[in-house]
């Protein structure tokens, strides 16, 4: 298994992949390397082809990213307080990882954006961990020994790592929403080593 650490994210207006390359920071500050993908989009009509590559982003994920993670971040714009349906898809189609044990015992986190400060962060989050607690893996949030937890006036919660874009899509990265999205990455990655080196 290698150590890299999938970082993996459904985004439609590039919140979740700026706060995804926050997460990949993290994991690489704390020495591991981010592999990170994206999750193709859905169409409501079964034959619209899926273009081979995204016209923008990271590749789309494989199995074999799945199969190869030592731990796996997990990102979503929230929709209706949910997570989006491309990446609910994705997960539905791992019934064979499910059933074969391949993401057991290995770490993950969540992340999402959100309009709204009030819009659904937290049950958005959650929505993501639970596949995450079906397959077995270790969830890790965000302690508040980080300051940034309590200080932040926008995205950031101890569930996972979040940002409020606002109405119009127009707010950038608050530092504390960075601050809190790296540390979750680092926060992974020294679980996932932790585990690597004692066997388990
Ligand atoms: C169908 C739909 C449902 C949404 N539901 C919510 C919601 O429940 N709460 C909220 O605050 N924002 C909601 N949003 C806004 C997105 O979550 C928000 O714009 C997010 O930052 C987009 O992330 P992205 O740039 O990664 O696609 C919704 C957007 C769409 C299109």
């Amino acid at each position: 298994m290698s150590r890299d650490i999938l970082v993996l994210y459904y985004s439609r207006s590039g919140h979740t992949a700026r706060l995804a390359r926050l997460v990949a920071r993290g994991v690489e500050e704390a020495g591991l390397q981010a592999r990170l993908r994206q999750v193709p989009p859905v169409a409501p009509v079964t034959e619209t082809a899926q273009p081979p590559e995204p016209e923008e982003g990271a590749p789309y994920a494989s199995r074999q990213d799945l199969l190869e993670c030592a731990g796996l971040a997990l990102g979503s714009p929230t929709r209706f307080g949910n997570m989006a349906a491309p990446l609910k898809y994705f997960l539905d189609n791992t019934g064979a990882e499910w059933a074969s044990g391949a993401l057991a015992g290995k770490p993950a986190a969540v992340f999402t954006s959100t309009s709204t400060m009030h819009g659904g962060q937290e049950s958005t989050l959650l929505s993501m961990a639970l596949p995450l607690l079906h397959h077995g893996m270790l969830l890790v949030g965000v302690p508040y020994t980080e300051p940034a937890l309590t200080a932040t006036q926008s995205g950031g919660t101890p569930y996972g790592a979040s940002h409020v874009s606002g109405a119009q899509g127009d707010n950038a990265i608050s530092e504390h929403e960075r601050e809190l999205a790296r540390a979750l990455g680092r926060r992974l990655a020294d679980v996932a080593r932790r585990l690597a080196d004692s066997g388990t």
